[in-house]
């Protein structure tokens, strides 16, 4: 029978039962009599040892070729394995010249050299580990919205509006060759989305508990290591949720939920990357996961910040937004425990944000939560859900007419209602220790890259 990898190291059966395992040769070690390989098909870190007898035509098993091995499941003398494939049969499915493979046997490549090889490099044990975890975080965040009964809501990758209103939208329209004329395509201008929240308001007005999990897209002049053209969020959005702190509780328990899965689910992966990437992140990340966030309103966030002026290139004053070198201090001023800044001024803030109505430093009820190793993680707000109010605030960003049907949901049944979007390549820097937001996604994009 064929086994993955994986399942051929788990397997209970090692009394000689004949299986075929397929998968690409990770080292070659030949000896007096026999020969040792390492097949690995991405199913797990560990590859499987293959044991020939040396009278196998070696010449073709390189570093890099994919192999059909059939052969006889063993337990393993050696330690570091149960099992072993007692090979009878080896077949080269595609050969490698390893001497032009960029990836080289035994070399323990720098993540921004494999960077240059999207469509190699997920063939190191590294990038096998991140993208594997990244995988069991997907299936973690959803289940963790299942077990809570959300719905889960496929929100538009093109829309017409710009949610955060920042204007870092990529515009979306044919290819000169069609027949429809670009102008004409959806009779307004559509653009990749930056956030799915909108379309979520929308839905929590009938289903109360939803979320999404997709790209958005942002046009960001930015080579920073935490921002990327096209990432992916995870947003949600609660009816009758009427204070910060129930938002906050949802995230801090989606942040933890998800960690915990992935740490239980595939512990060799963690434990690779923090090992090879962030030694001691381990640690840093179990504090985060055994202490109570933080919370601190922005106003109180610049007061810390003030006092340590002579730590920054920009201090900051009341009124302007954070800087990741503030969002950065402000998680070590808290012991590396991640921190809620709540209520920032209405002015750095999206015109859905629902007004506090608190006097001369005028705030909204948003929050973002600062991490170790990437600063902002998710940002949210309870949602301005009073018609009037929110008339105003549209008006005065002149988007009256744009948004009549956003309206129309605070006419018809309008309830208190938030949410929060978190970005999934910098949760999975956050648990992993990885400095750069280009390492967490398969195939990354960004300004003046699109490779592939
Ligand atoms: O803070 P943001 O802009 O919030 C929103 O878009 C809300 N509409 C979400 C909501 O309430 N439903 O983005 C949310 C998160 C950020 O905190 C950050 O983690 C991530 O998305 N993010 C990015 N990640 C990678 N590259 C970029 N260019 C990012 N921009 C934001
Ligand atoms: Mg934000």
């Amino acid at each position: 029978s064929k086994l993955s990898v994986r399942d051929a190291l788990g397997s209970q059966n090692t009394s000689g039962e004949r299986v075929k395992v397929q998968g690409w040769i990770r080292s070659i070690r030949s000896q007096k009599e026999v020969l040792f390989l390492h097949v690995n098909d991405g199913s797990s870190l560990e590859s499987l040892q293959i044991v020939a007898d040396a009278s196998f035509d070696s010449r073709e098993l390189t570093f890099g070729s994919s192999v059909e091995v059939q052969g006889q499941l063993v337990k393993s003398l050696s330690k570091k394995q149960n099992v072993e494939l007692k090979a009878e049969k080896i077949e080269v499915i595609g050969n490698c010249d390893a001497k032009a493979f960029p990836i080289k046997y035994k070399e323990r490549h720098p993540l921004e050299f494999l960077r240059q090889y999207p469509h190699l490099r997920c063939r190191t044990n590294v990038l096998g580990s991140i993208l594997r975890v990244r995988s069991e975080a997907t299936a973690a965040i959803h289940s963790f919205f299942k077990d809570r009964g959300f719905v889960h809501i496929h929100t538009p990758v093109i829309t017409s509006n710009d949610c955060e209103g920042a204007g870092e939208l990529f515009q979306v329209e044919p290819s000169g060759k069609t027949k429809i004329p670009k102008e004409n395509f959806f009779n307004v201008p559509a653009f990749l989305t930056v956030s799915g929240q909108l379309h979520l308001e929308v839905m929590s007005g009938a289903f109360t508990q939803v979320f999404t999990f997709g790209p958005t897209f942002r046009a960001e002049n930015s080579q920073s290591r935490r921002h990327l053209a096209e990432f992916y969020m995870v947003e949600a959005e609660i009816s009758f949720v009427e204070n910060l702190h129930d938002l906050m509780q949802v995230m801090e328990d989606l942040f933890k939920a998800t960690t915990m899965s992935v740490l239980s689910n595939c512990p060799e992966d963690v434990e690779l990357c923090h090992k090879f990437i962030a030694p001691g992140h381990k640690d840093r990340l179990e504090h985060m996961l055994k202490n109570n966030f933080l919370i601190i309103s922005y106003t109180e966030a610049i007061e810390i910040l003030r006092k340590a002026s002579h730590s920054f290139t920009f201090t900051p004053k009341w009124g302007v937004d954070l800087q990741t070198e503030h969002e950065k201090y402000l998680v070590k001023h808290c012991g590396d425990i991640p921190v809620f800044v709540t209520n920032y001024p209405l002015a750095l803030k999206p015109f859905y944000m629902r007004d506090n109505e608190d006097g001369p430093q005028h705030t909204v009820a948003a929050v973002d939560l600062l991490v170790p190793v990437v600063g902002e993680l998710f940002g949210g707000s309870l949602r301005e859900e009073r018609y009037h109010i929110l008339e105003q605030r549209l008006a005065r960003s002149g988007l009256t007419e744009a948004y009549q049907w956003y309206l129309d949901l605070r006419r018809f049944g309008s309830v208190p209602h938030g949410g929060f979007g978190m970005g999934f390549e910098r949760y999975l820097q956050c648990i992993l220790g990885v400095d750069n937001i280009k390492d967490v996604i398969p195939f990354p994009r960004f300004t003046h890259s699109c490779l592939l």
